[in-house]
Formats: C-alpha cells, sequence, structure tokens
C-alpha cells in the first residue's frame, strides 16, 4: 500500500534523518515548517533517495492558517496517511521567568500547534481505517525540572495529547507513538552545558522505524533513558524540589 508522511518541523536534523530513511524505503514525504529553502533541499534530496512524493511545504505551528494547505495535499495522496512531529522550542527557562509572555509560545510550538493539525488530520486517518502518528516529547516532560519547566510542561501536555489520540485511532486501525528522547545531538541543544549519552539524529531516526514497525506506545530513545526517568519520577517531591537536576 502507498504510505506518505507529513513530517511537522522538518527542518530539525532529527526529522531530515527520518524522511531521509522513509524515502530510502519508498514511502512519501510532506516536509512541512518555516525554512522553505531548507526544506526544499531536504525533499530533493528525499527525490534522490526514492521517495514517490517529496514536497516542501510552509508550516507554522503558531500559525493555524497554514495549516488547511497541507491537509489538502494529505488529502490527495492515496493510501495511508501519516504523521511526525517534531515542533518544539525550548528558550532559555531564564528569558522565560524574565518574560512571562513567552509562555504561550512555548506551547503552541510543542503542544497546541502539533495537536490542533493532528485533530484536523485524524478523521482522513480514521476514514482509511490505518495510519501512524508519531508524537516527539521528551523526557523532560516526564517531570517539572528547575532548567526547563515551561517547556517541560508543555511537552507533558503534548504526551498526555498523544495519549488520547492513540486510544481513539487505535479502533479504527490506527496507531500512535509517543516519542521521549534524551539528549540528541541538534541544534536545540548545541552549546548546553551538562549533556552525557548524545545521541545522533540517524539513530533516532533509525529508533523511531523500528518503534513504528513494532507498534510501541512510548519509545523512550536512546532505550536506557526509560531507566534513567524511572529513576528521577521516583525521587521523593521533598528532596527532588532541593535538585538540580
Ligand atoms: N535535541 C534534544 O536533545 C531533544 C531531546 C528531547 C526532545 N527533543 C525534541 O525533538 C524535536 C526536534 O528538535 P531538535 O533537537 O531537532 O531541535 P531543532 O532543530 O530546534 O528542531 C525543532 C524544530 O521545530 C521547528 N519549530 C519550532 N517552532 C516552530 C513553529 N512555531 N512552527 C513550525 N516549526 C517550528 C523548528 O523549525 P525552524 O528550523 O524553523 O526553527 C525545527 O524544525 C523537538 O520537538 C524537541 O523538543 C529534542
Amino acid at each position: 500500500m502507498n504510505s506518505t508522511w507529513v513530517i511537522l518541523g522538518a527542518t530539525s536534523s532529527m526529522a531530515r534523518a527520518f524522511a531521509r530513511q522513509l524515502s530510502e524505503r519508498g514511502e512519501g514525504v510532506i516536509l512541512a515548517g518555516r525554512d522553505m529553502n531548507d526544506l526544499q533541499a531536504t525533499a530533493s534530496d528525499c527525490t534522490l533517495r526514492g521517495a514517490p512524493v517529496a514536497k516542501a511545504m510552509a508550516f507554522d505551528a503558531r500559525k493555524p492558517e497554514t495549516f488547511q494547505a497541507i491537509l489538502d495535499v494529505m488529502a490527495d495522496q492515496d493510501g495511508a496517511l501519516n504523521a511526525a512531529v517534531f515542533v518544539g522550542s525550548m528558550p532559555e527557562q531564564a528569558d522565560i521567568d524574565a518574560d512571562p509572555s513567552m509562555i504561550d509560545g512555548v506551547i503552541q510550538d510543542s503542544f497546541t500547534g502539533p495537536a490542533t493539525f493532528l485533530q484536523a488530520l485524524a478523521p482522513m486517518m480514521e476514514d482509511r481505517d490505518c495510519g501512524t502518528v508519531i508524537g516527539v516529547g521528551s523526557v523532560a516532560g516526564d517531570r517539572g525540572r528547575i532548567g526547563n519547566y515551561v517547556y517541560g510542561a508543555a511537552k507533558a501536555g503534548f504526551h498526555t495529547y498523544l495519549s488520547g489520540l492513540r486510544n481513539r485511532l487505535n479502533r479504527s486501525g490506527g496507531h500512535v507513538m509517543t516519542v521521549k528522547p534524551g539528549f540528541v545531538d541538534t541544534s536545540m541543544t548545541w552549546g548546553l552545558e551538562g549533556m552525557f549519552l548524545v545521541a545522533s539524529p540517524d539513530e533516532i531516526a533509525t529508533s523511531l522505524l523500528k518503534g513504528v514497525k513494532k507498534k510501541t506506545n512510548v519509545l523512550y530513545t536512546p532505550f536506557f533513558w526509560r531507566y534513567i526517568m524511572r529513576i528521577i519520577k521516583s525521587i521523593p517531591e521533598p528532596l527532588f524540589k532541593k535538585l538540580s537536576v
């Protein structure tokens, strides 16, 4: 069966690696994001690698008026419709503390923008009785920490949204995979201090495809983050509030 993926936030290096791997498997990619030059370059690369459809499209999570054109293109594709969400922004927590008006944008980027798009795509997937959604959240959404608690809250909201969407789409043969990466070597983490066990975007992309094949519900990637987060989540709140982990 034909299969097409809309990739939101396709300028992320993780998304680019994922799009390349999909193309090599002969799946179509609609590359959605803000930087059209970057998206066009990835689209050309995906075509060379074998994608039957590779199209760059404008998408801004804070501008819902950019969503419909992408949904229309998805509706025109034959076969399974799939989505992978890589959109997210992580400003310095200190900057948000100084200017709380930044909170809305962080929530829109990681949670409400992608969720609004997925709400519109879901009925199309239900009509076709198949399809996969990958939502990239973060281990930061598992527990609020002093260093990035607004970003973490946006990701936690997205995780909960994806859990409900998984329940909904499961009834029509669809699948939703929540992804919680640890540290990945991308522009988001460039220059950040205190990073350890850093994964490459290609490793993450490979783990996503394996997760899709196994219909994993919640994927910690690399895998050991499941155990690290189990420990972090088990720390009692009276102690956790004194830590800077
Ligand atoms: N790197 C890590 O260690 C790590 C760990 C856990 C989770 N994650 C998550 O992984 C995903 C990919 O991040 P990354 O590490 O690859 O960093 P990244 O390069 O900064 O990717 C973030 C992506 O989100 C897009 N984006 C941000 N705001 C947007 C908006 N309003 N509308 C449309 N697109 C928007 C960016 O587009 P522009 O290029 O236009 O800015 C970019 O494509 C993010 O959801 C991030 O939270 C990353």
